[in-house]
């Protein structure tokens, strides 16, 4: 991933490319790259950092082409450099790709296509496809195209070119958004339309398993069973880009609305439902270590932390594992006997937090397994851990963590549901939690909708100075992360408790001037949090509560309330935080706080 622009047509290609990537860096990228064919010549340049440094390298270089692809990388399967950039190449440097998604089985492919004799550069998945191509081209790219894909498993917005084939540019969708453009005699294609924005208003949506051949005649659209499709142009107008540069304010509302993919691409290809289990490749070269141990710690930091906090619960229901999840920065000073029948778990979405690194170098020392789940490929705790799962999330920008939370719950899950087919769990618990899991995306979604009511109801809480979150079991780490979102972002002080603990200090705070979140979902604990909530309106405190059945126990004591779709217990906490994310969104919005660069806060924190 991140993003795509090509273009085929009459007018010089570079600065057409560069203009639409540089319309892509809102999305994130950590390199770029292109790749243009002149006189038969297939020029490629990429550069590590910003599109400007692309933009620099490519002076010098001879302009005449009129037909290139280039590409945005936030790096997924191997570090950020220039080898790893797309376009990626086949052998002959004559076919190159750019690609969003990933290629699940890009290793075995890589194996075979080793073994033919390629020979691959960079470390990324992306590269399996241009050799696929190689291998199976005899002259027609279409038809080489169409041979590889039916390969590929994964998710792929694709875009070819081949330097023997004069302006003909090959797009394929599956999973990935990729769009045709249609200019005058020119033709476009990008994985956003903002990114086409200055060139044209004219769209073709592809669907999943579609593919376009462009060339400077025209455009045909096929599927994949090579039969020719009828699709309209759409013509958008300006307020459409808008919404497709997503609309959104702020990043971190851009991401809240990215949840059901990037939960979805959290367990996409880690799930065997004829067997109930999770399969996660990452954890594959330890997993013997990983069956005999008996104590597993996780560890990191804000956001991350909660979703450890969690951890502990997930785990502890589905594993026999004894659990304990600590603030990494508590955990590098203590005196703890660890050994090879511990696993140390780090959470982290940069991969590069300063005290989570410290916290897993302690304990590598002392020879635990070192295990790490982490969004950002290569970085320094991905390196250091023995093995680990990436979040495949995508970016996230705004400082507040929204989309990475929830994504690291779900691969909490699949772990302890991994560990847990080899202890106590069986195969139908296996496959509730599983069929509970694909259920998610399209749950969040509803959510989602509803936003307008939750803006509403944040709009009516915008002026107070201080709140209580309060949960039990699962959802006591849900308050913790609902209170944090809400102060990191509206600098408002909100206390996040365990609701059985308020009677031990924060009720002496409640009163009308301080409302309270309760998050009550109807689970074992739904009776005593209710005797809280009578806690709360005994002392005229308002209640803002979140559930997931309209039961008047809970109805009939809050002043609002937000009803979510009903999962299992312990994926609950994914479908309760979208509220609680978005009515601290509404609240800082409100207020005008700088939201996707809250003050004092650092996405990446590398000091200790
Ligand atoms: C910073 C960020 C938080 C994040 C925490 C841990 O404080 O502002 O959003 O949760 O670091 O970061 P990590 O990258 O290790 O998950």
């Amino acid at each position: 991933m991140c993003g795509i622009i090509c273009y085929c047509g009459h007018k010089q290609a570079v600065p057409i490319l560069i203009e639409g990537l540089k319309r892509l860096e809102y999305r994130g990228y950590d390199s770029a790259g292109f790749s243009i064919v002149d006189k038969g010549k297939n020029k490629i340049v990429k550069a590590k950092g910003r599109v400007s440094r692309l933009e620099e390298k490519k002076i010098g270089l001879a302009m005449n082409s009129t037909f290139g692809i280039a590409h945005t990388r936030w790096a997924t399967h191997g570090k950020p450099s220039e080898i790893n950039a797309h376009p990626q190449t086949d052998c002959a440097n004559k076919i190159s790709v750019v690609h969003n998604g990933i290629i699940e089985n890009y290793l075995e492919l890589k194996k075979e296509l080793e073994e033919k004799g390629h020979r691959f550069k960079s470390e990324t998945d992306t590269e399996v496809i241009p050799h696929l191509i190689e291998e199976n081209f005899d002259g027609d790219l279409e038809v080489a195209v169409l041979k590889s894909v039916e390969r590929l498993r994964g998710t792929f917005g694709i875009a070819v070119l081949h330097a023997d084939i004069d302006h003909q540019i090959i797009i394929v969708k599956r999973g990935s958004p990729i769009i045709v453009g249609v200019g005058k005699n020119e033709y476009f294609a990008a994985s956003d339309s903002n990114a086409l924005a200055p060139f044209t208003n004219k769209m073709i949506y592809l669907s999943d398993d579609e593919m376009a051949v462009l060339n400077t005649s025209g455009y045909y659209i096929k599927n994949l069973k090579n039969e020719l499709l009828e699709k309209k142009i759409e013509v958008l107008d300006a307020s459409e880009y808008k919404i497709d540069k997503r609309g959104f304010e702020h990043y971190m509302l851009k991401e809240i609305f990215e949840q059901p993919e990037s939960v979805q691409n959290a367990y996409r290809g880690r799930l065997i439902e004829s067997e109930g289990v999770s399969k996660l490749g990452g954890l594959e070269p330890v997993i013997n270590r990983l069956k005999n141990i008996n104590k597993l710690i996780i560890v990191s930091c804000g956001t991350s932390y909660y979703a450890g906090l969690l951890g502990r619960y997930i785990f502890e229901n589905l594993t026999e594992l004894n659990i304990e999840t600590e603030l990494a920065s508590e955990f590098r000073y203590r005196r703890l006997k660890l050994d090879e029948n511990v696993a140390v778990l780090a959470i982290s979405q940069s991969g590069e937090t300063a005290d989570t690194l410290a916290a897993i170098k302690e304990a590598k020392r002392k020879g635990a397994l070192l295990l790490g789940i982490v969004n950002t490929v290569g970085t320094s705790i991905a390196q250091i851990t023995d093995a680990g799962v990436y979040n495949h999330a995508g970016p996230e920008i705004g400082v507040a963590s929204t989309k990475i939370y929830t994504s690291q719950l779900v691969i909490l899950t699949l772990m302890a549901l991994l560990i847990g087919r080899y202890q106590h769990i069986s195969f139908s618990e296996g496959s509730e939690i599983i069929n509970a899991l694909t259920g998610l995306p399209g749950q969040i979604r509803e959510i989602l909708s509803n936003a307008k009511d939750i803006k509403e109801i944040a709009l009516k809480y915008s002026k107070y100075r201080g709140f209580l979150y309060i949960g039990r079991l699962y959802n006591y780490p849900t308050a913790m992360e609902g209170a944090l979102k809400l102060k990191e972002i509206s600098y408002i002080h909100a206390e996040g408790y365990p609701a059985g603990e308020m009677k031990h200090g924060p009720i002496s705070l409640i009163d009308k001037n301080f409302p309270t979140v309760a998050i009550a979902p109807d689970d074992l604990t739904l009776d005593k949090m209710v005797s809280n909530m009578q806690e709360i309106k005994a002392r005229n405190g308002k209640i803002l509560s979140i559930t997931n059945s309209a039961t008047q126990k809970v109805l009939g004591i809050s002043d609002d309330t937000i009803i979510v779709p009903k999962t299992i217990p312990i994926l609950q906490p994914i479908l309760n935080i979208i509220p609680l994310q978005l009515f601290a969104y509404y609240i800082a919005n409100e207020r005008g706080c700088d939201i996707d660069k809250p003050r004092n806060l650092a996405k990446s924190v590398t000091v200790e």
